[in-house]
């Protein structure tokens, strides 16, 4: 159980606004084997976002190697990127980004339909999953209706 499924090598982010420049990431390195529960904590403004982002294939790096399962991302284009998000990523905003005029499960649904999973029983599939997270009987429920944390579910 070593397989590392991230490995970043110097990694720099550099933001251009204008003449000004930020850069809030410079020169990291970071691996993460798989099974491996990672915290990142830093104050406000010191990159954790950024760092974030760019592991999730959002956004990409200035510098370095960002290698995902072996693939560095950083090489890739987005029509290669977007299946990556859909298919290893899984992200908690701290803002939900549900759609709202969807239900809860017709939100877990649209991530499955997207990638083409459980057709034909997609329904029953996102209730299990609701379930699994505490969220039994909130199924019709819109994101409005629910919690910042029951939305994070
Ligand atoms: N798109 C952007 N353009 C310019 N500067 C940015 C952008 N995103 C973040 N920054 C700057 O990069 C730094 C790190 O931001 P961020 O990664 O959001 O930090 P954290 O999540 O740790 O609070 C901050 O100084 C922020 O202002
Ligand atoms: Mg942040």
């Amino acid at each position: 159980m070593s397989e590392l499924v991230l490995k970043i090598e110097n990694l720099t982010k550099t933001y251009t606004l204008g003449k000004r420049e930020v850069q809030p990431l410079t020169n990291l390195n970071l691996e993460i084997k798989k099974g491996e529960f990672t915290a990142i904590m830093g104050p406000s403004g010191s990159g954790k976002t950024t760092l974030l982002n760019i592991m999730g294939c959002i956004d990409k790096p200035t510098k370095g190697k960002v290698l995902l399962d072996n693939v560095d991302i950083g090489e890739l284009p987005e029509s290669q990127l977007y299946k990556i998000r859909r298919d290893k990523i899984g992200f908690i905003f701290q803002s939900s980004n549900l759609l709202p005029y969807l239900n809860a499960r017709e939100n877990v649904e649209l991530a499955m339909e997207l990638a083409g999973k459980f057709s034909g029983q997609r329904s029953e599939r996102a209730n299990e999953l609701l379930a699994t997270v505490g969220l039994s009987g909130r199924e019709s429920h819109r994101p409005q209706r629910l919690s910042q944390g029951e939305q994070q579910r």
